[in-house]
């Protein structure tokens, strides 16, 4: 399926960004994380990318202030753009174009991180009366390879209600992971979604489906959003608006994507996305594969 054919399920996407980032301290001091760089690229531009295949037109961003420049990498930049052209740089003005041709780029504040669903919560005023769904995408979790989106519209565009994504984890790792209770339906790959246990013992996880940073959410979610109370560290969870949802009888799925996953939210997961994302660049990968080699042969004992 093209993302053409997925673009009346849904042409918004919203990216929260307004986070504080704690994990990555000091950097994110003065650097939001969203703008690390996977080799040369931010998380963000994969992420916005991945929202622009799947056939969304606008992006939302939600910041909060002092991190406009998650914004700002979205915009032209004409000057750069003049220098480069007059020195005949095509590759490196490509690039620079490259994430703000994506798709159109809104923003909208938090004024405070106040948990991710007071985030998405923000992005409500700068919806239309086309957008009956939205697409909601963690910037710092890569989900690959791209493509679960559009899956996930086919499901609500059968379906009807929202959306989730899903990664089958093995019983003994899945005590970190938000996981799903689900029945099965027609569809190995899509499962009927009953409620959502945070971070469970392995004994009492309902599934060993893990919830992943994709959610094609129907718009009532932000009127749940509206009803619900602040949860876990006192934050506005999107699960608890799920939840609730969920209770009152709105459609929920799972599509289960067997892809691998990248958190680029904690310097571990990010370290391993920037490598395995380097390993694969014809200009980085063969000489860091070498290196890497070498570096480990030196580390046996
Ligand atoms: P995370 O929990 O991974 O981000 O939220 P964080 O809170 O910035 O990170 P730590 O835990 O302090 O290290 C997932 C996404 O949701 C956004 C974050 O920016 C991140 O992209 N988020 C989270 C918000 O926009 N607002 C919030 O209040 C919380």
């Amino acid at each position: 399926m093209t993302g053409a054919e997925t673009t009346q399920t849904f042409r918004t996407a919203i990216v929260p960004a307004a986070g504080l980032g704690t994990r990555f301290l000091p950097t994110t001091k003065a650097v939001p994380k969203e703008l690390l760089p996977v080799v040369d690229t931010p998380g963000i531009e994969l992420v916005a990318s991945e929202a622009a295949q799947a056939g969304a037109k606008r992006l939302v961003i939600v910041t909060s202030p002092g991190k406009e420049s998650v914004v700002n990498y979205f915009r032209n930049a004409p000057e750069l753009e003049e220098t480069l052209e007059s020195k005949g740089k095509t590759d490196l003005l490509a690039k620079v174009r490259r994430g703000p041709g994506l798709l159109d780029v809104e923003v909208a504040i938090q004024e405070q991180a106040l948990g991710l669903g007071h985030a998405v919560a923000q992005a409500e005023g700068n919806l239309t009366d086309e957008d009956g769904a939205v697409a909601v995408l963690l910037p710092d979790d890569l989900v690959l390879p791209t493509g679960v989106l559009e899956r996930m519209a086919a499901v609500r565009a059968r379906e009807g209600g929202s959306v989730l994504c899903a990664f089958d984890i093995p019983k003994e790792q899945i005590s970190p992971y938000g996981v799903f209770d689900v029945t099965d339906t027609g569809d190995p790959d899509v499962k009927r979604v009953h409620g959502m246990v945070e971070k469970p013992a392995p004994e009492d996880a309902p599934s060993t489906y893990a919830a992943a940073g994709r959610y094609l959410l129907d718009r009532s979610i932000f009127d749940a959003l509206r009803r619900i109370t602040p949860g876990s560290g006192g934050e506005l969870q999107l699960t608890d608006a799920v939840a609730l949802l969920i209770a009152e009888g709105h459609p929920v799925h799972v599509v289960v994507h067997r892809g691998g996953r990248h958190d680029l939210g904690n310097p571990g997961g990010f370290l391993r996305a920037a490598v395995d994302f380097a390993l694969e660049d014809p200009e980085y990968g063969p000489s860091l594969r070498t290196w890497l080699t070498e570096r480990m042969e030196s580390q046996r004992p």
